[in-house]
C-alpha cells in the first residue's frame, strides 16, 4: 500500500518522494525554503490548510486515495476553487501552449509527412478549443455558482449534480495524440522532437487526470454538502 502523505511528513522528504507535488506547491502559493518542517507547519506558516493540503497532495499523487466524509466537509471552499481556477491558468498559459509550440515544430521540420503534420495539427487544434471551452465554463459558471451558494445567493435552479452529469473526459483524446505519434505517425527518422512531445503529453495527461479526479471526487461531493446545509433546491 502507498505511504500516504500525513500532516507530520516532512515536506522536503515528499518532494523527494515525488516532485510531481511541486506543481501542487506553486499553486497553493506554499514558499521554498521550508528546511525541515512538516506538511503541518508549512501550512500554518504559509496560511494554507492543512487538511485542503493533503487532500489536494493525496489525491493528486495517489489514484486510489478518496477523501472521508469528515474531511470534504472541513474543506475551505474558495480555497480549493482558487486551486483549480490556477490549475486552468496553468494549463492554458504554460502546458498547452508548450505542447501546441512542439506540434508545430514538428510540422515545420518534417517536410516527408507535411500532411500527416497538418492533420494532426488541425486534431490538436480542435482538441485546443474543446479544452478553453471546458475551462472557460468551469470558470465562468461552475466557481460562480459555488460562491453563490457561499453567499447565499442561490436556492434553486442549477445543481453541481448537473454539472457531475455533464462533466466531459478532457484527458481521453491525448490518449489518441499519443497513439498517433508512437504508431501511426510515418516519418522517416524517429525524431527526438518527436519522443519530447510525447513525454509532455504524458504529463499534461497526467495532469488532466489528477485535475478532474479532484473535481469529481473532491468537490463535487463537498459542494452537494453545501448545496445540503444551505438549503439550495434542485
Ligand atoms: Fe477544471
Ligand atoms: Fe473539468
Amino acid at each position: 500500500m502507498a505511504s500516504y502523505i500525513l500532516p507530520e511528513s516532512k515536506l522536503a522528504w515528499v518532494v523527494e518522494e515525488n516532485y510531481k507535488i511541486l506543481r501542487i506547491l506553486k499553486r497553493l502559493g506554499i514558499m521554498p525554503g521550508f528546511g525541515d518542517k512538516s506538511i503541518k507547519e508549512v501550512c500554518i506558516s504559509n496560511k494554507v490548510s492543512v487538511n485542503l493540503f493533503l487532500l489536494i497532495a493525496n489525491m493528486s499523487l495517489y489514484k486510489e486515495f478518496s477523501p472521508d466524509l469528515e474531511s470534504l466537509k472541513e474543506l475551505p471552499t474558495i480555497d480549493l476553487v482558487n486551486y483549480l481556477r490556477r490549475s486552468h491558468r496553468e494549463f492554458i498559459i504554460n502546458d498547452i501552449p508548450n505542447v501546441e509550440n512542439a506540434i508545430r515544430d514538428i510540422a515545420v521540420n518534417d517536410d516527408f509527412a507535411n500532411t500527416h503534420s497538418s492533420v494532426f495539427l488541425d486534431f490538436f487544434e480542435e482538441y485546443k478549443t474543446e479544452l478553453l471551452s471546458h475551462f472557460e465554463y468551469e470558470d465562468g459558471s461552475v466557481f460562480p455558482y459555488i460562491n453563490g451558494i457561499i453567499e447565499g445567493k442561490i436556492r434553486s435552479g442549477y445543481s453541481i449534480e448537473k454539472f457531475e452529469e455533464n462533466h466531459t473526459n478532457i484527458e481521453s483524446k491525448i490518449g489518441d495524440l499519443k497513439n498517433i505519434l508512437l504508431k501511426y505517425f510515418p516519418s522517416k527518422n524517429p525524431h527526438p522532437e518527436l519522443y519530447d512531445l510525447v513525454e509532455k503529453l504524458y504529463i499534461l495527461q497526467n495532469e488532466f487526470e489528477a485535475h478532474a479526479y479532484l473535481e469529481d471526487k473532491l468537490l463535487v461531493p463537498h459542494v452537494e454538502y453545501l448545496e445540503r446545509i444551505n438549503g439550495v433546491v434542485k
